[in-house]
């Protein structure tokens, strides 16, 4: 078997944790890259619901080794509520997690940031998570950042080097946002504190993954959020502020491109998107809101009401162009099986000009309006098909459009919550 990388194809919230945990069963190594507690990766296991946040997926399966890449901001605060939650599950966490010395910690402060910074913006806001991933990014990006390899310090330099940033950041939020301090010395002690947990979970990650580089160990990258959602290639303003696309495997984990392996893109059926910003095929009124309440789409960190709408193709095809989609995973087929007709847009109309390819900024995008082809429903249940050939024909109808269109192969179909509601179709979907 070979390494693998798993990718939001889409806005994020594409079912990535439910692949990542049925793919990672085989493997030594399951890697998050980019991003942080901003991520909610929802896994079904019987009747048990995990909800993860920064630990990969992959933790579900024993004997698989996770380790929290370079590229992440890491919440330590959250990482032990998580770890803490996973073991009352009878989960062991703390032989197999281990988070790399380079990662960036994210502190309160940046929360309190985040929120000051998108009250400030008001209407113009990013809809952010509010889990202060853009501040954190902005320290690293700045090189004033803590990291993960600092809780290996003496308590009293970890203390004193906490409470400089802390009074820093309060000088910020005093005189930018008006907005009120951290108490630093208490935040300097609670780290102090967290450090002595886990800090033995910090490793030289170049050095962890040498089995890897070897080609001994297998690894799954777990992408999070969404290639629109990515910071140089999504709808810039409206993004998250880490590389969700395939760059970030490479600079989140130190791994040279030749680990990479297959590059598999998760696309929901249909589309979705928390927070502001472009959306081309969106939904407005009852059509998105029956999508929403069939789909469950609340997002899985705030609870928020997703936006829903058709599955868009200008995107899908940029999505796996530019992070060289060798295979595509479809999810949520099931949640289309009560509607008569499906759309999927081929195309944007702006005035007289047809696009079909996805512009290059996000400003333009508000201005196109999709066009649609329409597909007949299958008006029927397909969570129990296991094969391709359970499906109705005007559902594999629909796979065999997108998978012509997307110019990759459909490589699997998720058709329903479970960890067996699955269809793998390796050799793809078109017969
Ligand atoms: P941030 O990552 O919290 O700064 O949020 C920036 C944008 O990315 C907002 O539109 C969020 O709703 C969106 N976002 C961040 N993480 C996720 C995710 O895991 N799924 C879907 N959207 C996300």
């Amino acid at each position: 078997m070979e390494n693998r990388v798993i990718i939001g194809g889409q806005w994020g919230d594409e079912g990535k944790g439910k692949i990542v945990d049925a793919l990672s069963r085989d493997v030594d190594w399951v890697l998050r890259y980019q991003g942080g507690a901003n991520a909610g990766h929802t896994i079904h296991l019987g009747d048990q619901k995990h909800v993860l946040h920064l630990v990969p997926s992959g933790i579900l399966h024993e004997g698989v080794r996770c380790l929290l890449g370079g590229g992440m901001v890491i919440d330590p605060w959250a990482l032990r509520d998580e770890m803490l939650g996973l073991e009352e599950k009878g989960i062991s966490v703390r032989n197999r997690l281990h988070v790399a010395a380079t990662a960036q910690l994210l502190m309160p402060y940046h929360k309190r940031l985040d929120e000051a910074r998108e009250e400030k913006l008001k209407r113009r806001s990013i809809g952010t998570t509010g889990r202060g991933i853009g501040p954190c990014y902005l320290d690293k990006i700045q090189r004033t950042g803590l990291r993960m390899g600092d809780m290996l310090l003496p308590a009293d330099t970890l203390e004193r080097k906490t409470i400089e940033k802390v009074l820093s950041a309060n000088e910020v939020l005093s005189q930018s946002y008006d907005a009120d301090p951290i108490p630093a010395k208490v935040v300097a002690e609670e780290l102090v504190v967290l450090a002595q947990s886990l800090g033995p979970l910090v490793v030289n990650a170049y050095e962890a993954l040498t089995g890897v580089r070897a080609g001994t160990e297998r690894i799954l990258f777990e992408g999070a959020q969404g290639t629109m959602l990515d910071i140089d290639h999504g709808t810039f303003p409206y993004v998250t502020s880490s590389n969700s696309t395939i760059g970030g495997a490479l600079t989140g984990s130190g791994l040279p491109p030749r680990c990479l392996g297959e590059i598999n893109g998760i696309f929901k059926a249909y589309a979705t998107r928390v927070g502001n910003g472009p959306f081309p095929t969106e939904l407005l009124g009852t059509e998105g809101d029956e999508l929403r309440e069939a789909g469950g789409e609340y997002g899985a960190t705030t609870g928020r009401a997703r936006r829903c709408g058709w599955f868009d193709l200008v995107q899908g095809r940029y999505s796996v162009d530019i992070n060289g989609m060798t295979g595509v995973i479809v999810t949520k087929l099931d949640v289309l099986d009560a509607l008569d007709t499906i759309r999927v847009a081929t195309a944007y109309a702006n005035g007289e000009e047809e696009i079909t390819v996805f512009p290059a900024l996000g400003e333009d995008l508000p201005s196109c309006r999709p066009v649609y082809r329409d597909f007949p429903g299958w008006e029927r249940p397909v969570a129990g098909c296991r094969r391709l050939t359970d499906l109705p024909a005007a559902a594999r109808k629909y796979l065999e459009f997108l998978e012509q269109e997307l110019g990759t192969l459909i490589v699997g179909v998720s058709v329903g919550r479970d960890r067996e509601e699955m269809i793998w179709t390796p050799t793809g979907v078109t017969t």
